[in-house]
């Protein structure tokens, strides 16, 4: 059959999603699969009609991509697709949704308030106590993210972030270990990928120590205590099936230092597939190297 790989798009992400793409793209080519890039940044989607595909990789990032409408689209198509569905990509986009939809299954995230122009920046500084990270609430990649240590500083952090989302959210910052989890499978049958720990330059992860430094490191075995990693483990797989994910998907968790506790962060439903990215990463510590990785979620495509 013929495969498309979704590449590209029209999010902030779409410089991050044609890496991932590419090695996607390469991956299945290397493993014979007669794979063709689409770029729905740069093809109208109805152009996914006249391809014929059979089936579709998303590795696109972010919004109309990552969110649900492009899946919405391809169900609509009878196209199968790899990883989530409608529901789970459009709750995982919106870090608003997600939090509340884990807290009512008493999973940790830390505390939040959402902002707008008028907001009582000293009564947020307050409740959720400095420092406090305000971010888009749907977007990737730290884009438009800011770490503010004053009250003074969040009227400015919250204009970075709404001129990318008109949802801006304040979240309590935690602070201790960076750690992310992979999640591969469906519901009963979903299982955790080792854990990979995250050393970032200064203790920011952001958008170019995630993809362009090669002082940020990783660390799988995390070499925290193995009881902590079961934990995180087992809160990033409690987290994917409270968003009824499918296939794959990628947990960011954070542990405060004071407490050893794990807190979610977010769930991205069509994780980064780039060279510097964690699923990779992960299941090649797991011993599944990335062309067949990529196989495998393929082979989990459907509708
Ligand atoms: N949003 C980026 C692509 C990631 O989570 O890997
Ligand atoms: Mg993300």
């Amino acid at each position: 059959g013929k495969v498309g790989v979704l590449l590209g798009g029209k999010s902030g992400e779409r410089d991050i999603s044609l890496m991932s793409g590419k090695g996607v793209l390469d991956a299945l080519i290397s493993k014979g699969v007669n794979a063709h890039a689409f770029d729905p940044g740069q093809q109208a989607i109805t152009e996914l009609a006249v391809q014929k595909f059979d089936r579709v990789f998303i590795a696109l990032h972010g919004r109309y991509g990552e969110d649900g409408t492009m899946q919405g689209f391809l169900e609509q198509m009878n196209l199968p697709y790899t990883g989530s569905g409608v529901l789970a990509s459009a709750l995982a986009i919106d870090k608003q949704a997600t939090k509340r939809l884990w807290s009512s299954f008493n999973l940790a995230t830390p505390r939040f308030a959402m902002l707008n122009a008028n907001s009582d920046w000293q009564k947020i500084a307050q409740d959720l106590g400095l420092p406090i990270i305000v971010k888009p609430a749907r977007e990737g990649s730290s884009l438009g993210l800011s770490k503010v240590t004053k009250a003074e500083d969040l009227p400015a952090a919250y204009a970075l972030a709404a001129k990318l989302d008109r949802d801006v959210m304040a979240e309590q910052c935690i602070i201790g270990e960076e750690l992310t989890c992979p999640i591969v499978g469906d519901g009963e049958n979903a299982r955790a990928l080792p854990v990979i720990r995250i050393v970032a330059p200064d203790s920011n992860y952001d958008y170019h120590n995630k993809y362009f430094s090669d002082d940020t490191k990783y660390l799988c075995p995390t070499g925290l205590d193995l009881a902590l990693e079961a934990k995180v483990q087992e809160l990033a797989l409690s987290a994917y099936r409270a968003l009824g994910c499918k296939g794959w998907g990628r947990a960011d968790v954070m542990i405060d230092q004071k407490t050893n506790q794990p807190y979610l962060l977010e769930m991205n439903t069509a994780p980064g597939m780039t060279g510097h990215s964690l699923v990779p990463m992960a299941a090649k510590a797991a011993g599944v190297e990335y062309a067949d990785l990529v196989l495998w979620l393929l082979s989990k495509a459907g509708i």
